[in-house]
């Protein structure tokens, strides 16, 4: 079985797997980190979301043979006391439901804001829009970046 090195949250891992294994499996399965979540397996749902060399990728449809050295950066690498402002105002403004889906939900918004930290409603919505939450918490999270975006975690968090 081949080896493969792979950067993930600022540590290399030696991992045994067959080429065509989904990174998801390989996050979970072979290195139990299991924050990042299986959802549909087919790329339709965004609970697998981690980022790739800081662009928000589905980890169910991503072999691990195509990693390469690309960094990863899961939901536990994401910051190293779970404090980063999209986690801060995720407790804020209480966007989970079941949470089921929300690393994927945050890890996407954290991508997002990398690339575009002041997105207008209408960006936010565009790329937020492929990551499901079946608990509706669709405008939570937006309340969510946009205090961040906003560039404060104000004080008045909003009922949906
Ligand atoms: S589990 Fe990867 S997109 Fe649904
Ligand atoms: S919080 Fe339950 S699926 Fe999103």
């Amino acid at each position: 079985m081949p080896k493969y090195s792979i950067h993930i949250n600022g540590k290399v891992h030696d991992v045994d797997a067959l080429e065509d294994m989904p990174l998801l499996w390989v996050l979970r399965d072979i290195l139990g980190m299991k924050g990042t979540k299986f959802g549909c397996g087919k790329a339709l749902c965004g609970a697998c979301t981690v980022h790739l060399d800081d662009t928000a990728v589905r980890s169910c449809s991503v072999p691990v043979s195509a990693v390469g050295q690309g960094k990863v950066t899961t939901i536990e690498g994401l910051s190293e006391e779970g404090d980063h402002p999209l986690q801060q105002a995720w407790k804020k403004y209480i966007v989970p439901q079941c949470g089921y889906c929300q690393t994927g939900q945050i890890m996407n918004a954290a991508a997002l804001l990398k690339g575009n930290p002041a997105p207008s409603e209408a960006q936010i919505e565009q790329a937020m829009q492929g990551n499901l939450c079946r608990c509706g918490t669709y405008n939570r999270i937006k309340q969510a970046i946009q205090s961040v975006t906003a560039g404060k975690l104000d004080n008045s968090a909003k009922e949906n």
